[in-house]
């Protein structure tokens, strides 16, 4: 057992008061998905109940912690960057305390690379560790040790009992699932976030009400696979019962959750889509590439027919539906027509939002081996042929909601600062005028125009 308490988190939060003659500020950098911005919420959570605050920047902060993204090359190069940038901080104030954490510190190679090339960050701690966060604080703080990494961590036990001091009081991301067992082919998650584990419906059940009866309006339920949720529980239920199960609670509110895979989204899902008033009618399902033989060598387990029979069958239980999904451009090998056949399925679904992303190899991973001969400008040029694609689809699909009335969640200010910006259930930002601020309250919105993959509008009520 990794997780073994040597201090209470009194004792941990009394040597902090005693260091500090004022409560110490922690400064939390998240990088990447959903799932880690949880995860800072969760560290923000451990902090606060040790005395810390939180300041807004790095410069005013005595912890500083970056919660690390290794899914893309580029993310991890950002950190490195970010980590280097402190230096001159650290030798200002030597009690200052840096820390990583995140997928990035789940690989040996970077944990090396830490250890010879950025002596002056103190802790290190995986995706499975955040409870072990007072420990670290108390070996570094009490002077027991100058510097504590621990070595990649995987943890087959959730550990419910990490408390979550979450970002927004209307807005909530909700884990249902931690880990992976996919192994598509390019994809370093399974080897960083380790083997899938499912809460159980009555751990989930049990936040899901304490965030409604506290206000929360919008909570995603995350899982890398939230389709494949509950194999290994002891009594059988599937995403679909545990969505049936969440939408039993009485309130005003809306549940999303992210990622489906499509391998595992079943009718059945939709069924329970098309049944439930509260959830929304929008699906994020990753489709990656539209080319059989790229899908297969990306170990998707699913072939384009079956991916778009899936579609038809939600179109035609939720005629009012968005769809959107993740792209990989330029896998080893992909040709011309394999990625022309990708922006034919593009068209065909006719996606209300897509995320695209060139390949990025990840170390360990298989597609790692695949010869790669493409050059990376012709990727490039296909990303953004397809982002160009992409905005024709989605302004041709928000023009039939030009005239309507929605219902919008209120999430603050629109990007000039005068107006409002909210969410549709389909995930549409709208930005519209109002003489009142709503924010976090559910309001109707007339929609009068639209701007790119926006909407605009007015208030109503
Ligand atoms: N290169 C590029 N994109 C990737 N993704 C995951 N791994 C890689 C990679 N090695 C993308 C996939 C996934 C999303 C979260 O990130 O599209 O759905
Ligand atoms: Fe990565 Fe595939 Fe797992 Fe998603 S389902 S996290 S893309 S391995």
């Amino acid at each position: 057992m990794h997780n073994q308490i040597k201090h209470s988190q009194a004792e941990v939060a009394a040597l902090i008061a005693a260091r500090y003659e004022t409560p110490p500020l922690a400064f939390i950098h998240t990088f990447g998905c959903q799932q880690n911005v949880n995860d800072g919420e969760k560290i923000k959570g451990v902090l606060a109940q040790l005395g810390y605050g939180f300041a807004d920047s790095a410069e005013e902060a005595d912890l500083i912690i970056f919660n690390t993204c290794a899914v893309r090359e580029h993310a991890e190069q950002r950190v490195f960057g970010n980590v280097g940038a402190l230096k001159p901080l650290k030798e200002k104030n030597p009690g200052l305390i840096i820390g990583l954490c995140g997928c990035m510190v789940q690989q040996q190679h970077v944990v090396d690379k830490i250890r010879k090339s950025y002596p002056f960050v103190d802790v290190v701690f995986g995706v499975n560790a955040i409870d072990r966060l007072p420990e670290l604080l108390w070996a570094r703080i009490s002077g027991e040790r100058k510097k504590v990494i621990l070595d990649p961590t995987e943890q087959i036990e959730i550990n419910e009992e990490i408390p979550t001091r979450r970002n927004s009081t209307f807005k909530a991301w909700l884990p249902i699932m931690y880990g992976c067992d996919n192994f598509c082919s390019y994809c370093v998650v399974p080897y960083v976030r380790g083997r899938e584990r499912s809460r159980t419906p009555e751990a989930v059940l049990k936040e899901f009400r304490e965030l409604v009866e506290a206000g929360y309006k919008d909570i995603t339920l995350l899982g890398q696979n939230v389709n494949s949720y509950g194999k290994g529980l002891p009594d059988p239920c599937d995403f679909a019962d545990l969505l049936e199960q969440l939408c039993q609670v009485p309130g005003d509110y809306r549940i999303r959750f992210m990622t489906s895979h499509p391998k595992d989204a079943t009718h059945k899902l939709i069924d329970t889509i098309a049944a439930n008033p509260q959830l929304c009618h929008h699906i994020h399902l990753p489709v990656q590439a539209g080319s059989d033989r790229i899908l297969k060598l990306m170990n998707r387990s699913y072939t384009r027919a079956e991916y778009l029979d899936l579609i038809r069958y939600a179109k035609e239980k939720l005629p009012d539906a968005t769809f959107s999904s993740d792209i990989i451009v330029g896998f080893p090998g992909e040709t011309e027509e394999e990625f022309l056949q990708t922006v034919s399925l593009v068209k065909e679904v006719g996606y209300m939002q897509l995320f695209t992303f060139i390949y990025s190899k990840r170390t360990g991973t298989k597609a790692a081996d695949m010869p790669d001969d493409t050059p990376h400008k012709v990727k490039a040029e296909r990303l953004g042929y397809l982002v160009k694609e992409q905005e024709v689809i989605a302004a041709s699909l928000l023009k039939p909601l030009v005239g309507t009335c929605q219902k919008v969640l209120v999430e603050g200010k629109g990007r000039d600062g005068v107006c409002y910006a909210g969410r549709l259930a389909n995930n549409t930002i709208v930005e519209f005028t109002a003489p009142e601020d709503l924010t976090g309250q559910f309001a109707e919105v007339a929609i009068n125009g639209a701007r790119n993959t926006i909407l605009t509008g007015e208030l109503v009520r």
